[in-house]
């Protein structure tokens, strides 16, 4: 070991004569720190540095006895939980049925399970790392009891390299180069939780969300017809209680929630609280009052109905349903985060963090004077995804 720096005669190349500032020790010159071990800098750097060493003693001071193998084998245990939930959660990820199945039908457990199963295993994965970290220093970390005062200013460069040394010395004391063990659980646990947040990530990549095409469930509604005609219904709280809208029903100024409804789901209650209950059915039917100017948007044309304008009720920002609409002024209000859209220009937003119009549905009636829906939206409704053209 190098004899202490302040025992040094000051004529080496390079010494500094000048103590330092801060701790009055004075500093190497560049040819003694170059001999200087990693325990030479860390005392002077712990000098500098006003770091006083209280007390400083290995867990295990005789390596490989069957206390410190016990001892590894509880941490380690900690990384292998942590990787095999990681694992667990990316097989669930990955293969678990996450397609929604309403609740009474067959694989309907199954896919209430998927979020809380995921949650659980990642949650656990990402504990158990901490226990990991938390065990290792308790049980196999050397214990020591160091007091520091604290300096203002910048690190010279001297502190810079005394820092580095202790680091390096805390690295060769933690004894993680020796115990293989803990370090191959390590390695398990951070790989396969990397793994698991990566999937996480890009999993819209791992799972097709688009395999239906044109079908595909954020590019279609409820109001989608199959050949049959889809009407606009009434919710008045009884989902088989169906009130069909005639264009006559609503007064000059006024709104109506409605839903789709199809004569064939009339004898299907499920069906018909499905429908009712379906993010995307709801659409603001809105009667305008007579001899209101309006604009229409291009290609959209013949989508109302008289004076009867039909929106989706999902707003365009966030996907709030916007409940709100104030006949004076004629704008749609969502509660969310206060967005406007004016209802005798197409909804197309005018205050707020909305950019895009509401959806508009095309409507006509029949010939006994109700509502139906001349086709899906012909854009989808709500807010933007990454595949979204319009
Ligand atoms: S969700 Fe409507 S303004 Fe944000």
């Amino acid at each position: 070991m190098s004899a202490p720096p302040e025992s040094r005669s000051s004529s080496s190349t390079g010494s500094h004569d000048s103590p330092d500032a801060h701790s009055g020790v004075r500093i190497p010159s560049d040819a003694e720190l170059a001999e200087m071990s990693t325990e030479d800098l860390v005392r002077l750097g712990n000098r500098m540095d006003d770091i006083e060493v209280v007390s400083d003693r290995a867990r295990f001071p005789v390596p490989g006895t069957r206390a410190e193998r016990r001892a590894e084998r509880q941490v380690a245990g900690w990384f292998v939980i942590s990787a095999l939930s990681g694992l667990a959660f990316l097989a669930v990820f990955i293969f678990w049925p996450w397609e929604y199945v309403p609740a009474g039908e067959e694989g309907s457990l199954a896919y209430a399970l998927y979020t809380p199963i995921i949650g659980f295993t990642l949650g656990l994965s990402i504990v158990a790392v901490g226990m990991g970290v938390i065990a290792y220093s308790k049980k196999l970390l050397p214990e020591d009891l160091t007091i520091q005062q604290r300096h203002d200013g910048p690190s010279k460069e001297i502190e810079r390299r005394t820092a580095a040394a202790r680091l390096v010395q805390t690295g060769a004391t933690s004894g993680l180069g020796r115990r293989k063990l803990i370090v191959r659980s390590i390695g398990a646990s951070v790989g396969v939780l990397g793994a698991g947040l990566a999937v996480a990530a890009f999993g819209g990549l791992v799972k097709n969300p688009w395999k239906e095409g044109a079908d595909s469930a954020l590019l279609t509604t409820e109001w989608k017809s199959d050949g049959e005609r889809v009407y606009l219904r009434k919710n008045n709280g009884v989902s088989e209680d169906v009130v069909l809208v005639r264009a006559g029903d609503l007064p000059a100024g006024s709104m109506e929630t409605v839903y789709p409804f199809r004569e064939s789901d009339r004898s299907d209650p499920d069906k018909l609280k499905e429908v009712l209950t379906s993010a995307d059915s709801p659409v603001m039917l809105i009667r305008l009052r007579n001899n209101v100017a309006v604009i229409k948007r291009a290609g959209q044309e013949d989508f109302n109905y008289g004076s009867l304008f039909a929106y989706s009720k999902i707003c365009t920002h966030m996907g709030c349903p916007t409940s709100l609409y104030e006949d004076q002024t004629m704008r749609i209000l969502c509660p969310c985060h206060q967005s406007q859209f004016v209802a005798n220009e197409y909804a197309k937003p005018i205050f707020g963090p909305a950019t895009r119009p509401l959806a508009q549905l095309p409507i006509a009636v029949d010939d006994q004077g109700y509502l139906y829906a001349r086709s899906d939206f012909i854009e989808p409704v709500g807010p933007a995804f990454w595949e979204r053209r319009s």
